[in-house]
């Protein structure tokens, strides 16, 4: 199978670590479905067909059950050409800078948080199952973050417990989907330079570049290239992997 063949679906692709995953996965051959819930999601996708490469976008909500259902119909021919996907939607909410400590977390954030970060991809791959199993050949990637490998010293519990999840939704679906030939692995990402990580307070930030053996923040593309390896042929038996890229800041 070409790349061509192997349609790449990237949620939260209007901006950050997911549009450069896009950008990437375009350059690489795949034809890319961008979705978020953002306006700008459908300017990130034309860049892409303007330098000449095959990309889409929709708009979806990756925790609204009734929009990914309807993934299939709005895809159309591109959904059964389906190959790869990257569950990279997220969100960590930072009033002022900084994660709100549990005592002060109202029930409804901490909901948010597990229903997009998780649950969203939760809905997201089972959505895709169908597909990728009828070809007997696909990826799922999933962007953890270090919060979900140690402590998390700068986004919330409900961050924490939701990219943790998110392993563990990894990990079963490895042994699930192997059989299917479908491989499924992690990305967790330390700290990489995008309007998620400008939203903290910089005294937050110095802190924790401080710690970064390589002495500074990641870019989204470095990132993106760990993922282009992992939905590559060249990973085919990797399974149930995580991969953190972070600079060293975390050694496990
Ligand atoms: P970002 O905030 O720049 O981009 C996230 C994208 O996800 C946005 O375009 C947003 O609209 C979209 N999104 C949010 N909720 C959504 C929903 N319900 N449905 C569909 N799309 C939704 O953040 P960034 O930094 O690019 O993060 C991408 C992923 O990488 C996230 O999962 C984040 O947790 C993870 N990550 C980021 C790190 C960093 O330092 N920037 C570190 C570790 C993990």
């Amino acid at each position: 199978m070409r790349a061509r063949d192997r349609v790449a679906l990237v949620t939260g692709a209007a901006r950050g670590i997911g549009a450069a995953i896009a950008a990437r996965l375009v350059v690489d051959g795949h034809p890319v479905v961008l979705a978020d819930v953002l306006d700008e999601v459908e300017g990130t996708a034309a860049s892409l067909r303007e330098a000449g490469h095959e990309a889409r976008a929709i708009r979806l909500d990756v925790s609204d059950e009734a929009q990914v259902v309807g993934l299939p119909r709005a895809l159309g021919a591109w959904w059964e050409r389906l190959g790869i996907l990257v569950n990279n939607a997220g969100i960590s909410p930072k009033p002022e800078g900084r994660a709100r400590p549990v005592r002060d977390t109202p029930t409804e954030e901490w909901r948010r948080v597990l229903e997009v970060n998780l649950t969203g991809a939760f809905l997201v791959s089972r959505a895709c199952i169908p597909p990728l199993a009828a070809r007997h050949w696909g990826r799922i990637v999933m962007i953890a973050s270090q919060a979900a490998r140690t402590k998390s010293r700068i986004a919330g519990a409900h961050y924490a417990a939701s990219k943790s999840g998110l392993l563990g939704l990894a990990r079963r679906l490895a042994v699930e989907l192997g059989p299917e030939g479908v491989t499924v692995n992690s990305v967790a990402p330390g700290r990489i330079d995008t309007p998620m990580a400008r939203g903290s307070a910089s005294a937050v930030n110095d802190a924790f570049l401080a710690d970064i053996p390589l002495g500074r923040a990641g870019s989204p593309e470095e990132v993106a290239a760990v993922v282009a390896f992992l939905v590559s042929d060249a990973a085919s038996y990797l399974n149930g992997a995580t991969i953190d890229v972070g600079g060293g800041s975390f050694m496990p």
